[in-house]
């Protein structure tokens, strides 16, 4: 069980001393790079990420909202992102993208939107690891969770089961306390929460309480 805050929620002039307050607690940092044409968002881009990087003693999860991530996404691995996710339904080439990533020294994942059908994709698992599975339509922090999307979460666990399991599945949009558990009942394994984590007063117990959850759900919670 992996928890990844994303910074989209909190203080943009402050990120280096945001993503501190839950370093020791979460396992990445979630980035959230719009740039205005595949969402209707703009947020940061490479220059930004790369100063992140020299601050955060956690790994960068990078998950490009962008238009041809063929020309994008390997720069973001270079830079030392841990993972470099791009939109299936923003990329034309996502084998070679993503073999792109892999080859400059990153984790490679995809990410699908709330419509988009995971079983397409099965045969590309060997070319993954991580499948990002959107509970909202990507664009904005703070939006409601999709249950809808459960019976992909579901889907996608069971291929990735049947094909050996190495590859992560990711949530990420309305993940809270309330929401979290329906998650990692349903098989995922890594969660972002951006508003849950870093609207809250404490930070690091927020994450703290959601991976308490998590594991409950998931049944990996030890007795005490
Ligand atoms: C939405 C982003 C999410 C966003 C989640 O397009 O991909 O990572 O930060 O924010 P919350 O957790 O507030 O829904
Ligand atoms: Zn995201």
């Amino acid at each position: 069980m992996q928890i990844a805050p994303s910074v989209l929620a909190a203080d943009f002039a402050r990120l280096a001393d945001e993503a501190a307050t839950i370093a020791d607690v979460a396992d990445w940092v979630h980035v959230d790079v719009m740039d205005l044409h595949f969402v209707p968002n703009l947020t940061i881009g490479l220059p930004v990420v790369e100063a992140l990087l020299k601050h955060s003693s956690l790994p960068l999860d990078c998950h490009l909202m962008i238009e041809d991530p063929e020309r994008w996404a390997p720069e973001y691995a270079e830079a030392g992102a841990g993972n470099v996710t791009i939109h299936a339904e923003a990329s034309a080439a996502p084998v070679r993208t993503l073999r792109a990533i892999r080859a400059a020294g990153a984790r490679a994942g995809l990410a699908l939107n709330p419509a988009t059908a995971v079983e397409p994709y099965a045969d590309l698992l060997p070319e993954l690891d991580m499948l990002l599975l959107m509970t909202v339509e990507p664009g904005f922090g703070g939006q409601h969770f999709l249950d809808l999307v459960l019976p992909k979460v579901r889907r996608a666990r069971d291929l990735v089961r049947g094909r050996g399991g190495s590859v992560w599945v990711q949530v990420d949009g309305g993940v809270t306390d309330e929401t979290i558990g329906r998650c990692a009942e349903a098989g995922a394994d890594m969660f972002v929460a951006g508003s849950a984590v870093f609207g809250a007063a404490d930070p690091a117990a927020a994450v703290t309480e959601l991976r308490r959850r998590a594991d409950l759900a998931a049944g990996a919670a030890r007795p005490d």
